[in-house]
Order: C-alpha cells, then structure tokens, then sequence
C-alpha cells in the first residue's frame, strides 16, 4: 500500500474523524474506576462511537473480536475485552480505538492510571507521552521519516526503559493501516520525506523492562516477556509545512 497525501478536502474528513474520536477517548477516560472490567470499556466506546455515526475500525479487523483494545499492566496492547477482568486501584490500563467517519480512520491510544498508582508507572507514562512529543517535532515536511523514530528513541533511551519494536506506527487515511510504518527506535537510515498532507498514527509502546514482547494464545493480546507494566500513547497526526497539527488532541 502506497504512502498517499490528502487532499484539503480529506484533511477536512479526517479532521473530523479525529476530532469525534477524541470525543470517544474523553469519555471513556471519564468512565474509568477500579471494579469494572475491561469489557465494560468496550461497550461503552463502540456506543460513543456509533452514537456519533461512525463505525468502530477495530471490530473484525483481522479477526479482533472487539471494538477497543484494553490492555492491563504487562499487556503492550491488543488486550481483548473481558467480563472476567476487573480493574483494580493501582493498575494502568491502555485504551487503544479508532472509527471510521465519512470513509476516513482515526486512530488514537492512551494509558490511564485506575485509581491511585505507583510513581513509578507515573513516570512510565509521561515519559511515553513525552517521547511522542518529541517524536513529532521532527514531524514536518522536508524532514523524513526516521528523524521522528530517531527523536522517539533519544527521548526514552536516558531512562532504560524498553522500546517495543515488534509494533510501529503507521500511516492512516481510508485504510486504518497505510503505509509508512513508522517505528519507535533508531534507524541508520533516513526513511522516506515528509510531505505536507501526510496523515499518520505515531505510537510509541514503552516497557518500564526490557522490550520482548510476546503473544498470548488467544493470537492478540500482546504482554512484555519479563511481565514488567508497559504504556502507550498514539495520536493521527497531519504533517504541515510547520508544525504539524494533532487531529486526535483534547
Ligand atoms: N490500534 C492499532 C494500531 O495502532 C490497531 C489495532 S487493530 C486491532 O495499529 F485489530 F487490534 F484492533
Ligand atoms: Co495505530
């Protein structure tokens, strides 16, 4: 699949896109307290996203059985929603959703204290969402691609945590995955150039451990291998000739 540029009119969709899924994402974070299950979660955001008319992306995709990814503590992402797993005070879950509005995908991630939570898990997640901070500031046309895997890397490196590689950020447009892949760790190339009218999902997944992952046999749910919590922050974003904009902020 092609690396595409939007046009002003789908800059405008996907805008929109983003704009209800933050919508999404704020109430969900709202909703969040020790005692419910991860599939209370679930349900609440595929009935804010189909109350806004759109469609949860996730559902079926590939075969995912649900329309938000809930991954608790050691789970990286990709956690399936269940009945039986129940939050409790001082654990750290990562909401991961996207919609489609209008044809167009939006797609964002965040991880969320229950309760009161370790400082240690605090700092985990804001020096996750600091790295994409850091990340974007490369994100502008003329510079390419890897100054932002580059930037993301440098961020976390200083504090030893673990940098997934087997997952990486993506391109987003009509397709939920576009290309360019984007990852999260230094790379001796350059990558492609950026150019304004880019839209992609930057999503660095940080292990307070090491960076194994692996699989559970349910074929998702993706854990840390020494079992140590992990954390996530994903935005769309628009690559501009300045800046570039955050269409999933709120
Ligand atoms: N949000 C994931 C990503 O950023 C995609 C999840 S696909 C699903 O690429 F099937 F697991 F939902
Ligand atoms: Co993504």
């Amino acid at each position: 699949m092609a690396v595409t540029v939007k046009s002003q009119r789908e800059i405008e969709l996907m805008r929109e896109s983003c704009k209800l899924l933050a919508d999404v994402f704020q109430n969900m974070e709202r909703a969040i307290h020790p005692g419910m299950s991860t599939m209370d979660i679930n349900i609440l955001g595929d009935k804010l996203i189909r109350e806004h008319g759109c469609i949860p992306n996730f559902l079926h995709y590939n075969g995912y059985p649900a329309s938000i990814c809930v991954s608790v503590n050691d789970e990286v992402v990709h956690g399936i929603p269940r009945r039986d797993h129940i939050l409790q005070e001082g654990d750290i879950v990562s909401l991961d959703a996207g919609l489609i509005y209008k044809g167009y995908h939006s797609d964002m991630a965040r991880t969320f204290g229950v309760g009161e939570i370790s400082e240690e898990a605090k700092l985990l997640i804001e020096r996750t969402r600091q790295s994409f901070f850091d990340g974007i500031k490369m994100a502008k046309a003329g510079n390419h691609l890897y100054d932002i895997s580059n930037a993301i890397n440098a961020s976390i490196k200083p504090y030893g945590y673990g940098i997934v590689r087997d997952l990486v950020g993506h391109g987003i447009g009509t397709s939920l995955h576009e290309d360019p892949q984007i990852p999260n760790f230094a790379q001796r190339r350059r990558g492609l150039k950026l150019q304004a009218g880019m839209t992609l999902a930057i999503e660095p997944m940080i292990n307070l451990g090491r960076a194994d992952v692996e699989w559970l046999d349910d074929d998702w749910t993706v854990v840390t291998e020494d079992g140590s919590i992990s954390a996530h922050y994903e935005n769309t974003i628009l690559v501009t000739d300045g800046d570039p904009e955050i269409l999933t902020l709120y």
